[in-house]
């Protein structure tokens, strides 16, 4: 099995040539979830699913089940799980039901896979992209929080045990392809001066921002370009999600947060940029559809098919970019300064902003108050205990609580 590993710096790419791939995908109810499978099911020749875990959503998953015939099925908990069963039982599909998180770490790490798409939605999905870490799988790293939130502990865990993590995000795919294919992880050597990340500025780039605080979910959710879960739709709004981003670019790339940059350009086209010493800017451009991210990673070495469309030249009219503006954008500002502050901030930021997403979507706060519990959150006292996987989830369930008491506070 030929394999490319970078010799003693960080390793973030190895390549497996396995006929077929042996593939778990978590959270393939979701919208990364199915352009996997749309991906998958082009080249049943290159992979085989054996299992599938999406959480409340059966019927879904029911009907990925007869199609892939996967070992295993994961769902949120019993009744999910009896629901399930019955539906699979009544055509006769042989998949196994699971459900809970302790399902999760087990399809994600056992023996007979190869590879694991992290697709799961928010600081959830972290311990199974810890325990494929810790079994040396490829990861396929769509879920931005795992980086957020434990990103040194888990790319120690990766590197430690052999485990490749490729990313998924679209604009750290960007990336990925325009670096150069031995980059080691450090900038200097490979004459890189720094990391560019394009933003679309989502919904609101021109948005009246004496309306702001009047913005509803519905609008929220409807980003410009990109078809999205309704957590990362709304991150997208606010910016928060290339906040989350920067961190994920940071710990991916072993980039020094004074050497990423952000630069909104609405248009999706370009998907990020490496700037070089000698003036050169490598860019990765094409149409706005993760099946391309996924079909890279999933495929490599090769270029596989992914049904994504070529780029119409004929068609853009301009590609326009701007700097992003910090009263607009106060979530990115703060994202900044939790990934300079380092330690438990980048956890507290991404605890605080499930929740305030999840109230604001609930219709309990305002649009505007996304970025003041996240504030709120920031400025309490927080330990450094990030050492590992209880102490980051004990400070992500304390930060839970001190926002969910200052949402309170808000009506
Ligand atoms: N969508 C994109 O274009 C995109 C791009 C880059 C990165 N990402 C990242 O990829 C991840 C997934 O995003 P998405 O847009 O695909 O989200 P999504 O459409 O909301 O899907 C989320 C998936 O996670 C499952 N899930 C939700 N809560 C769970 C829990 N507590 N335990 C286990 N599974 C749970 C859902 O299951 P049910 O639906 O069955 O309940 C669903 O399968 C996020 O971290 C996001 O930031 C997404």
């Amino acid at each position: 099995m030929p394999s490319e590993t970078a010799s003693d710096g960080i390793r973030y790419e190895v390549i497996p040539i396995m006929t077929p791939q042996v593939l778990t995908i978590l959270g393939s109810t979701g919208s990364i979830g199915e352009s996997t499978l749309d991906v998958v099911s082009r080249h049943p020749d290159k992979f085989r699913v054996f299992a599938l875990a999406g959480h409340k959503q059966v019927e879904k998953l029911a009907a990925q089940c007869r199609t892939f015939r996967p070992e295993y099925a994961v769902v949120a908990d019993a009744e999910h799980a009896a629901r399930l069963e019955a539906l699979l039982k009544r055509d006769g599909t042989a998949t196994q039901v699971l459900y809970g998180a302790q399902a999760l770490v087990d399809v994600a790490s056992a023996g007979e896979v190869s590879g694991v798409m992290c697709a799961i939605v928010g600081a959830a999905g972290l311990p199974s992209a810890l325990a494929a870490a810790q079994k040396g799988k490829t990861i396929y790293l769509a879920n931005k929080e795992t980086l957020v939130v434990s990103g040194a502990l888990f790319m120690e865990t990766a590197r430690a045990n052999g485990a490749a993590v490729l990313p998924i995000d679209s604009e750290h795919n960007a990336v990925f392809q325009v670096l150069p294919r031995d980059y080691t992880g450090r900038l200097n050597e490979h004459g890189i001066r720094s990391i560019i990340l394009t933003a679309s500025g989502g919904p609101f780039l021109t948005t009246d921002l004496n309306t702001f605080d009047r913005i509803t979910p519905d609008q929220a959710v409807k980003h410009p370009n990109w078809r999205m879960g309704r957590k990362i739709s709304v991150d997208s709004a606010t910016m928060m999600n290339k906040g989350l981003e920067l961190i994920e670019a940071h710990w991916l790339f072993d980039c020094p947060p004074d050497k990423l940059e952000v630069v909104i350009h609405p248009q999706s086209v370009i998907h990020s940029m490496v700037r070089y010493r000698d003036g050169s800017v490598l860019a990765q451009l094409g149409n706005p559809d993760m099946r391309t991210p996924i079909a890279y990673c999933l495929g490599l070495p090769e270029r596989i098919d992914s049904g994504v469309g070529d780029l119409d030249f004929d068609a853009l009219s301009a590609l326009t970019f701007q700097k992003p503006d910090f009263d607009r954008f106060p979530c990115l500002k703060l994202a900044y300064e939790a990934m300079n502050a380092g330690g438990a901030a980048p956890c507290v930021l991404n605890a605080a902003n499930e929740a305030a997403v999840a109230a604001f979507l609930d219709g309990r706060i305002k649009f505007t108050d996304i970025a003041k519990t996240v504030a709120h959150c920031l400025a309490q006292d927080f330990s450094d205990g990030i050492g590992d996987i209880e102490g980051l989830l004990a400070q992500d369930a304390r930060t839970r609580a001190q926002a969910q008491a200052f949402i309170r506070t808000l009506n």
